[in-house]
């Protein structure tokens, strides 16, 4: 293509990656008058059609709701008080309104990208879905470029004061950083999930994470005739081969308590998600900032991804606003080790969830699932145990 057919522009953020991540930062940073370009390879179709995590921390409904992306929370949205714990033949309700007074919503993550998605139109943000080519470049100069080819098939260059990757886990922004620049923290586990959305009624008014010795299970929700639910699985799992009433009864035994009668449907999806820890140390190089899964993936029990990406971002809109219109450009530097302090909880909190309720293979199997009982015991008969739990369920404290 010769130069000629590049449209050039500049603005001064450029961000890869139109997920929940990219556009709440394009939406946080038009608020602070600081203008943006947001590019994403996949159309608005397909990101909507991807089904995702759906529980909502309490501050991320507040970042949502109170920088007027969308009300649609409150209305279609579900506000949960708490979970129920099973185990060992019996439920167990984490109260997180009485422990900690706060409460999370089950609301998709593909509703949260509609309403970010609508909020930048109706703000008359610059975002490009169905891009190709993309690539960026100028990372550590002070004028790093974002160019790629539009869906109608124009081919762009922008000039950037900063650069964003919101890119998700396969990020090219984060494939510019040597890898002797910092620190790559990773760790894998021996299970994935099956994922099914079944058009049913719900089983429960809340989530159940279930622990059995037929391994974990949850019992998650979208509507009132559509349900999301979820069993480990072996992460080699091909989930087309599986029949409903195998499924089923992988369900039914892993939730069985006397009186619960999981309610059943038509299965319309069937998924199997792996699942791994990661962490970019720093999410700095030069003029390049990562977020969200770009810079750290959590495995999904807990369901702390899309709220950290939301917690990033929320900070990076911040520390852009005090360089930009604040001409102080070192409150940059507070990015990364501001949101890691969080992202580490999460690592923790999703990690220790996920150890605590999953069936671990190898020799020690039947030792792990006798003391993972053990572990649940000291949590559910314990005040303090629920409450840091619920603490950090619903989301720790900002700190400022
Ligand atoms: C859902 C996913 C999670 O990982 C979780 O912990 C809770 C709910 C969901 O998709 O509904």
């Amino acid at each position: 293509m010769s130069t000629a057919e590049v449209t050039r522009s500049t603005t001064t953020v450029g961000i890869v990656g139109g997920g929940p991540a990219g556009l709440m930062l394009s939406h946080l940073l038009h608020r602070n008058g600081i203008d943006s370009v947001v590019i994403d390879n996949r159309t608005r179709e397909t990101i909507e059609h991807t089904n995702r995590a759906g529980i909502l921390e309490a501050g991320s409904v507040r970042l949502l709701t109170e920088t007027g992306v969308s009300d649609r929370i409150f209305t279609d949205g579900y506000r949960h008080e708490g979970i129920e714990l099973r185990f060992g033949g019996a439920g167990h309700r984490i109260d997180f309104e009485h422990l900690v007074g706060e409460s999370v919503w089950l609301y998709p993550q593909t509703d949260v990208f509609i309403d970010l998605a609508d909020a930048r139109a109706r703000d008359g943000g610059n975002v490009h879905f169905g891009v190709s080519d993309s690539s960026v470049a100028g990372v550590t100069s002070d004028a790093p470029t974002m160019s790629f080819v539009d869906a109608e098939g124009q081919h762009h260059e922008v000039t950037c004061d900063y650069l964003v990757g919101a890119d998700g886990s396969h990020s090219i922004c984060r494939a510019e950083i040597p890898r002797e620049v910092g620190v790559h923290h990773f760790r894998e586990y021996p299970f994935a999930w099956f994922g099914i959305m079944t058009e049913a009624a719900m089983s429960a008014p809340e989530l159940i994470y279930s622990h059995s010795d037929h391994g974990f299970a949850l019992i998650s929700q979208r509507t009132p005739t559509l349900q999301r639910m979820y069993f480990q699985c072996d992460p080699n799992t091909d989930p087309t081969a599986w029949s409903d009433d195998q499924v089923w009864h992988e369900l039914d035994r892993r939730t069985e308590v006397p009186g619960f009668v999981l309610a059943k449907g038509p299965i319309t999806e069937k998924v199997v998600l792996r699942f791994r820890s990661f962490v970019c140390q720093p999410m700095r190089y030069g003029h390049l900032f990562l977020a969200g899964d770009a810079a750290h993936t959590v495995p999904p029990t807990g369901a702390k991804g899309l709220n950290l990406a939301l917690m990033d971002v929320k900070v990076l809109a911040e520390v852009l606003d005090r360089a930009v219109n604040g001409g102080q450009t070192s409150a940059l530097e507070e990015y990364s080790p501001r949101v890691l302090e969080r992202v580490w909880k999460a690592q923790h909190f999703s990690y220790w969830m996920t150890s605590m309720l999953h069936t671990l293979p190898g020799e020690f199997a039947t030792f792990d699932t006798a003391r993972q009982v053990g572990e649940l015991n000291m949590v559910v008969q314990s005040t303090n145990g629920r409450r840091f739990l619920a603490e950090a369920y619903t989301g720790w404290p900002e700190k400022r």
